[in-house]
């Protein structure tokens, strides 16, 4: 029996078999992972080598750079996350590989030695979009969250709110118009000359000050569930270039808790309307952007005042990891997605379901 042949009938065998063990692979920007997750909620092992501190000199993750990271590591990360969840290669149901969205050299890496692994050991191949990964995240944090459910995806590549109407039916309600809010909270880091990546520098020094300056709300008068940070971001920069050249003091830190502020109530407002008008119970939060204090608090406490849950990651699984890519996977087996051939391909761009964010 050759490969294909091989894997055809390992995939379908696994549609009726109960315990489904998936070992995951997720290369798509700064972060090399490998994780193990049994029935899509439970983490066997879950492996991160971050290149953080490679590119922090460089204050953004150089493409280049980042390929050849992944390349040095991706074995290794592999191999751990097996070893940590005490498995073979053998005991693997399925590999799942992140296709999209990212970087295209460092999604490559990661595709190409999913690839390699499932032709030598004959084990069925599943792509992952990144952005089903930072949803599924949510089914690893609470082990009761089914859909239907309003999900706020904000990371440094993508901020929407979708219906996640089943596991793998997504309808977009509203999404950026220019800039990702983890974006903006990266740029703003950038002129405050804080260190890269800005959001968690940007929470730390929030924390000392106070959000007295009044940057102008995206949006405020439309009555829209899309984002735009673009503004914020240029108003932000023109605030500290401004004072600089007239020689004024700038207070970093009411700064970045007034610009803090201002991103992440416009998340919340968005995403507790979105709630209402799909008269769903559940706000489920993804992404990056999803390990800010202050925005669980304010998610926290719309939840409170309109009687709904709020649902997010702990911190280790808000941010890139595989974890969340083998949960997606045992989902969209579960949903009745196919198995990928060996001319599975990296995208920079992945649609959602309906929604084709980019
Ligand atoms: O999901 P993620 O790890 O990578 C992408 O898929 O983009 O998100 C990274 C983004 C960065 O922009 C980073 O600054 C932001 O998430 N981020 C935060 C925090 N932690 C990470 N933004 C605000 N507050 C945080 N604590
Ligand atoms: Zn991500």
């Amino acid at each position: 029996m050759g490969y294909y042949e091989s894997v055809k009938a390992k995939f379908d065998a696994l549609k009726e078999k109960k315990d489904i063990t998936v070992l995951a692979i997720e290369s798509s920007c700064d972060e090399t992972a490998a994780a193990v997750v049994k029935n899509g909620r439970q983490i066997l092992s879950n492996v991160i080598a971050s290149q953080i501190e490679i590119h922090r000199r460089f204050g953004g993750v150089v493409p280049e750079v980042a390929s050849r990271n992944h390349t040095a590591a991706v074995g290794k990360v592999t191999d751990d996350a097996l070893k940590q969840a005490g498995l073979r290669l053998s005991d693997i149901d399925l590999i799942a590989v992140t296709y999209g969205a990212g970087l295209l050299g460092a999604l490559l890496v990661g595709v190409s030695y999913a690839k390699g692994l499932s032709y030598a050991a004959e084990i069925p191949l599943i792509p992952v979009s990144h952005i089903k990964g930072h949803i599924a995240a949510n089914y690893i944090a609470c082990p009761q969250l089914e859909p239907p459910y309003v999900c706020l995806l904000a990371s440094g590549g993508h901020t929407a709110l979708l219906k996640v109407e089943d596991y793998d039916s997504f309808t977009l309600l509203g999404s950026t118009q220019d800039d990702a809010a983890g974006e903006a909270f990266d740029k703003v880091a950038r002129t405050l000359g804080l260190k890269y990546p800005g959001g968690p520098e940007i929470e730390k020094l929030a924390l000392q000050g106070r959000p007295v300056i009044k940057f102008t709300r995206p949006l405020a008068k439309e009555d829209t569930l899309d984002f735009s940070y673009s503004g914020l971001k240029t108003a932000v920069i023109n605030y500290v270039h401004n004072r600089a050249a007239k020689g004024e003091e700038i207070n970093a830190a009411d700064v970045a808790a007034s610009f803090q502020k201002t991103a992440v109530d416009v998340l919340v407002d968005n995403a507790a309307a979105a709630v209402r008008r799909t008269k769903t119970d559940t706000l489920v939060i993804a992404g990056g952007v999803s390990a800010n204090t202050y925005l669980r608090e304010q998610a926290d406490r719309a939840a409170a005042k309109y009687g709904f849950r709020a649902v997010y990651p702990p911190l280790g699984l808000c941010t890139d990891n595989a974890a969340m890519i083998a949960s997606a996977a045992y989902f969209l087996l579960r949903s009745g997605e196919s198995f990928a051939g060996l001319d599975l391909d990296a995208k920079a761009t992945v649609p959602l379901g309906q929604a084709d964010i980019t």
